[in-house]
């Protein structure tokens, strides 16, 4: 069989280091279908990159000839450190007794749930790239993996989650339409912590427009965007255009129940029909083991965890929590827009959300009560313009009678004015969690708030 050139970084600072590294490499070279052909020098570096305080590492890079597979010499390294003594799950950046990871394995890319190759982060690495370049290795001749990857074809998009898929990865998917900012962040970083590959759709959807709303307006930031989804670990970014999504004959849609025309639906009534169509079309198209999408939205997840149920879509629909500026209010896309007065009166929907809350924190239970509450702090307000104050039941939003209530989520709208652009900003709260708040990092705590 023919043999492929792999190199290994090499690397321990826990135990005899030195010891450990030769005591692999001869344990590599004495298995078959491998041959160690050259090692470079082993230098002493701190740990690169953030983690709990530990000893110097020793590095160095070996290259072999190897008849193996790919996945196979990866078994073999993984046995070889636990027989270093290496515990297991191996935590990133902590101290070790021996660290193998195939860095090359000719010109091969991999991309499995366990394997990529080339190693995705030793262009970053020092003491992987000087050692490389000691051995002779042109790292310019070698493929380098893009993370993300921006994809605008919908088949191309398919295609790329059916081959992670293929390779075991277990996939997230994060529908957006960009302009994104920390609250989207949240979600990818939540995806990234569940799953294997993210996957970070930017369409701003014209089916959930209607005539005379924001289309055409909508910030469209696709750069900027492509960066912070990098920054919060996402694999690739899908960003088509309504053609592609949409072909000229485009005619079918996901009708969406009664529950979908009030709140929001009143307002827009096409608006939820726009979102499960795109939403769904998104689900065929990558067919991701979990969807992540905001409570911000929280009529629209409610809509979203219904389709997916009707439709039988195998999906787990994960709710992430609301992230907000440091005074409270909830992030959005739209909040550019707020003219500086109006920046700051519309802290007065969270505050009018938290004045129901510590209501109930008190006491109070009438439905209606408590909606006098928050609507007594919203009159405060008139630059405020409301368009709806609900108690609804938590997760469905189904109505609650009037009379006394046990659980509920608050759910609020309103309108600011800045000349000709009207800005609608939606928010909504739990009653019965005040550590919902959903604070962002660098957030100050209200008054009263647990920590
Ligand atoms: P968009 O408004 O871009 O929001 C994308 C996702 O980010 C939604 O799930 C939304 O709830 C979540 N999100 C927005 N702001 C948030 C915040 N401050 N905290 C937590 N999550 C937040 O919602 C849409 O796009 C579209 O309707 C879409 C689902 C993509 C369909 O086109």
């Amino acid at each position: 069989m023919t043999e492929v050139l792999a190199y290994l970084g090499l690397g321990a600072n826990e135990g005899d280091r030195e010891r450990n590294i030769r005591t692999a490499l001869s344990s590599l070279g004495a298995a078959p279908g491998v041959r160690v052909v050259r090692c470079s020098k082993l230098v002493s570096s701190a740990l690169f990159g953030e983690g709990p305080e530990q000893g110097e590492y020793l590095n160095g890079v070996a290259e072999l000839a190897t008849s193996l597979p790919a996945p196979a010499l990866l078994s073999i390294c993984r046995a070889l450190e636990v027989a270093a003594g290496r515990r297991l799950p191996a935590l990133r950046n902590h101290p070790r007794p021996l660290d193998l990871d195939l860095l090359l394995y000719g010109r091969e890319t991999i991309d499995t749930r366990d394997l990529i190759v080339p190693h995705p982060r030793m262009w970053q690495r020092p003491f992987v790239l000087l050692p490389l370049r000691e051995l002779g290795v042109d790292l310019a001749l070698m493929p380098r993996p893009v993370r993300p990857l921006v994809v605008q074809d919908p088949a191309k998009f398919a295609a790329l989650c059916s081959h992670w898929q293929a390779g075991a990865c277990t996939t997230g998917l994060v529908p957006t339409m960009g302009a994104l900012h920390p609250g989207h962040q949240s979600l990818i970083r939540k995806a990234r912590a569940e799953c294997d590959r993210v996957l970070v759709t930017i369409f701003v959807n014209p089916l959930q427009f209607s005539a005379g709303e924001d289309f055409a307006a909508y910030p469209r930031t696709l750069e900027r965007d492509v960066q912070l989804c990098a920054e919060a670990g996402a694999d690739a970014v899908f960003a088509p255009e309504p053609l592609q999504m949409y072909d000229s004959d485009f005619c079918s849609n996901v009708a969406v129940g009664a529950a979908a025309m009030t709140m929001e639906g009143a307002i827009r009534p096409t608006h939820f029909q726009g979102v499960a169509t795109v939403v769904a079309r998104l689900f065929a198209l990558s067919r991701p083991h979990n969807a992540y999408f905001g409570k911000k939205d929280a009529q629209q997840l409610a809509v979203i965890q219904r389709m997916t149920l009707d439709l039988g879509f195998p999906i787990r629909v994960v709710e992430c929590p609301i992230v907000r500026e440091a005074d409270g209010l909830a992030m959005s896309s739209r909040n550019v827009y707020l003219a500086p007065a109006d920046r700051i009166a519309s802290t007065v929907l969270v505050r009018a959300l938290r004045a129901a809350q510590q209501a109930f924190a008190s006491g109070e239970r009438d439905r209606d009560r408590l909606l006098q509450v928050a609507s007594s702090v919203l009159l405060q307000e008139p630059r405020a313009e409301l368009d709806y104050l609900e108690l609804r039941g938590e997760g469905d939003l189904r109505l609650l009678p009037a009379g006394p209530v046990v659980l509920g989520r608050m759910l609020v709208a309103a309108k600011f004015r800045a000349g000709k652009r009207v800005v609608r900003l939606l928010d909504n709260l739990s009653l019965a969690e005040p550590s919902e708040i959903g604070l962002s990092a660098g957030s100050v705590l209200f008054q009263g708030d647990r920590p």
